[in-house]
């Protein structure tokens, strides 16, 4: 062991939730590797779609996953049950919603107060709420026709979109954009850099207070 190793804190443990493609994940598992993100560790992958590709992501990183589909636990109450288990049982820190598609309701949302943290694809408090998710967000600033859109990273509260801000990256909005190459400059441009930048501060935080 080296000077100083055995006085180094644990990592915060990081449970990533997903439900489609997960690029964000992808992410987050490079920057992890490259050492953007070094004060905490993705630990669980969630998904609540058992085909969502995110989940391949994260085996081929080595990454342990789980599905927890709402159809199969009937109630959104055994739902987030079965997955604050999850949490419990991997002694999960913090929570990354990357693209998780499903709602989580205040009960779920106030037991980790300031430790979930969501990606949303527009420069908060623009183009975010209800009924703003995946292609309407950029259907909706195209519709507006801002000349400047981008993403946010915020913690998660009882309130869609409304949790306290964590950091944004503007990108532009260029002439004959369609919703899908606007989606995909954001992505490349805004969201895959802030989103890991953003895991580390917060986990940087937790770790400091540890
Ligand atoms: C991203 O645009 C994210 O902002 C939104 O859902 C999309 C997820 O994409 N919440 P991916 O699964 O990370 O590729």
């Amino acid at each position: 062991m080296k000077n100083g190793e055995a006085m180094s804190k644990e990592k915060i443990k990081i449970a990533v939730f997903v439900s489609g493609g997960g690029t964000n994940l992808q992410a987050l598992i490079d920057k992890q590797k490259s050492g953007v993100v070094s004060s905490g560790e993705i630990s669980l992958v969630v998904s609540n779609n058992p085909d969502a590709f995110a989940l391949e992501r994260a085996k081929k990183a080595g990454i342990k996953t789980a599905v927890v589909s709402k159809k199969e636990c009937g109630s959104q109450e055994k739902f987030e049950d079965m997955l604050i288990d999850l949490l419990e049982e991997n002694g999960i820190e913090l929570i990354v919603l990357a693209g998780f598609m499903s709602i989580l309701s205040e009960r779920f949302t106030s037991k980790y107060p300031k430790r979930i943290i969501n990606i949303h694809p527009s420069l908060i408090p623009s183009f975010c709420g209800k009924g703003f998710y995946g292609l309407h967000v950029h259907e909706a600033a195209l519709e507006y026709g801002v000349k400047i859109t981008g993403a946010t990273v915020h913690f998660v509260n009882e309130i869609p979109d409304g949790g306290e801000i964590i950091m944004q990256k503007a990108v532009e909005v260029e002439d004959g954009d369609t919703p899908e190459v606007l989606q995909k400059r954001v992505m490349i441009n805004a969201e895959w850099i802030i989103l890991p930048q953003a895991v580390e501060k917060v986990s940087k935080s937790l770790l400091e207070k540890k």
